[in-house]
């Protein structure tokens, strides 16, 4: 793995020195000195504390680029999102999809945990872990869920759905995993969080409470009243698998630092769906963003070394809202090869061209120090592929995606093209096995972007990425 870029600063000296205890691992390397580069604390060999996000829509690939870097790290953080996401991984071609539980998981000896920052069903995290368990999959000590996520409850998904058909036409186009409501109530201080759970007095007369006041509601909108004593049930026998499970996971994740673990934050959704920065209201209820990975985890900002961006070499997006690069012909193109359903939902995405004018709004929110592209290979039978630079809005020229979705809508891509590469690159194992058109095309996209390239993606497999060192800075 690379050395830690936010681990230097421009100004010559390693942040690490503010640490207390230092984060380091003994390499069994002689002492490094102190200056520009380096210091005493730092160790070149050890992965650097890094949150991975996807800059786009959702779906960039995130899970298979955290099975991938998960190798190099200790531990493997969801910090925010539920079961909405879906994160796909493809080894020796089993395919794996996680929900709730962290794409660490799949590799031996690493820890994987989940945050304050997630809302978590229970009920479908026990089917999720049985699922993993019936597959071979340890599920036990390599598990660690935070008291302080709160719980999606069967009213959040009947709420969620109720709101939806409220919306008509104008819907979000939700998972329906009750995502929005459960944040809702965290938010307005009504949730129930996993440490309630734990304690059976405590749960059953929040949850009374709460079912009472949302039967009302959800029976003043034509829904089904539900049945409370059912809930409880369910919920308390999920309590009892899920409780070994339960810890503070921010002293854990401490604790872990101070002894040279390195931690990887394994991002949900994308920057474009997070609650501040997205399309809002075309997005989903939690920072999706760099920053919710320090709340939803209670990892300082000053002990993450670096932003991994993930994006796909085109654009996609699942449910409703703007999307100015969309593009019919690319659509059919990708759901004919049989790629682009929804991990979660199995909905078709939809698709368009690469999106700079987004991406680069999506570094500047994030601080990408790294980029990982993905699904290069859907493009290998492109003739001329089309890059989004600028928006016209209303006949003037802009290079910044608006804030008001409205104006989001008006905005007509000015594409600039780039000759395909018309070969497949499906069984690239290094950088300079790519067409000329092909690296010429992922070096544009980090170069509009403003950032620096370090893997490409061309298949679902393991296998299937190139890392790269040094390229394009
Ligand atoms: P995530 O939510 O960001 O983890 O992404 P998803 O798993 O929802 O969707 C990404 C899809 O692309 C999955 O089907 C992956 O198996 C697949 N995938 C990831 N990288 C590549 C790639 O480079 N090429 C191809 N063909 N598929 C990829
Ligand atoms: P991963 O982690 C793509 C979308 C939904 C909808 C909006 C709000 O796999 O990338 P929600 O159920 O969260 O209230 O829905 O957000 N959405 C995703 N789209 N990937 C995801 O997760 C998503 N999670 C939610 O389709 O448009
Ligand atoms: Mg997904």
């Amino acid at each position: 793995m690379r050395p830690a870029r936010r681990g230097v600063n421009p100004g010559g000296f390693c942040l690490c020195q503010r640490r207390e205890p230092p984060n380091v691992v003994n390499s069994g390397q002689p002492a490094l000195t102190a200056g520009p580069e380096f210091c005493k604390n730092f160790d070149s060999n050890r992965m650097a504390n890094t949150i991975l996000v996807g800059a786009q829509w959702g779906d960039e690939g995130k899970g298979k680029i955290i099975d991938y870097l998960t190798d190099d790290a200790d531990i493997v953080v969801r910090s925010q999102g539920g079961n909405n996401a879906g994160h796909t991984i493809v080894i020796d071609g089993e395919k794996f999809v996680l929900h709730l539980i962290p794409s660490g998981i799949l590799r031996r000896g690493k820890i994987c945990v989940i945050g304050n920052g997630v809302v978590l069903d229970p009920v479908s995290l026990v089917g999720e872990i049985e699922g993993l368990r019936a597959r071979g999959i340890k599920v036990g000590k390599n598990l660690l869920i935070s008291g302080g996520a709160h719980l999606v409850f069967p009213y959040h998904r009947a709420l969620d759905e109720q709101r939806e058909v409220l919306k008509g036409k104008n819907k979000i186009g939700t998972t329906k995993r009750g995502i929005g409501p459960a944040y809702g109530d965290k938010a307005a201080r009504t949730g129930i969080r996993l440490a309630d759970l734990m304690n059976t007095a405590l749960f059953r007369a929040k949850l009374k409470a709460r079912i009472k006041e949302n039967n009302a509601v959800l029976t003043s909108l034509g829904a089904k009243p539900l049945n409370a004593k059912k809930i409880e049930a369910d919920y308390l026998q999920a309590a009892e698998i899920l409780r070994p499970f339960v810890t503070n996971t921010v002293v854990f994740l401490h604790d872990a630092m101070a002894r040279g673990k390195t931690i990887l934050f394994e991002g949900a959704q994308g920057t474009f769906l997070d609650i501040d920065h997205g399309t809002y209201p075309f997005v989903t209820s939690s920072n999706t963003t760099a920053g919710g990975a320090c709340t939803g985890s209670g990892v300082p900002p000053h002990r993450v070394d670096t932003v991994m961006g993930v994006i796909k070499a085109y654009t996609t997006r699942v449910g409703e809202g703007p999307f100015p690069t969309e593009d019919d012909a690319l659509s059919d193109r990708l759901h004919e090869m049989g790629r682009e359903f929804g991990a979660t939902t199995g909905r078709a995405r939809r698709c368009g061209w690469f999106d700079a004018v987004a991406v680069r709004y999506s570094n500047m929110v994030n601080g990408i120090d790294q980029l990982a592209i993905t699904n290069l290979d859907g493009l290998d039978g492109v003739a001329k592929i089309k890059v989004c630079v600028a928006y016209k809005l209303d006949g003037k020229k802009i290079t910044v995606l608006p804030t008001q979705v409205d104006e989001v809508e008006r905005c007509v891509p000015v594409y600039r093209e780039f000759p395909g590469w018309l070969t497949s690159t499906e069984t690239a194992t290094k950088y300079a096995e790519l067409p000329a058109n092909a690296r010429r095309y992922v070096e544009a996209l980090a170069e509009l972007i403003g950032t620096k390239l370090t893997i490409v993606s061309v298949g679902p497999g393991r296998e299937q990425t190139i890392r790269l060192q040094g390229k394009t800075s």
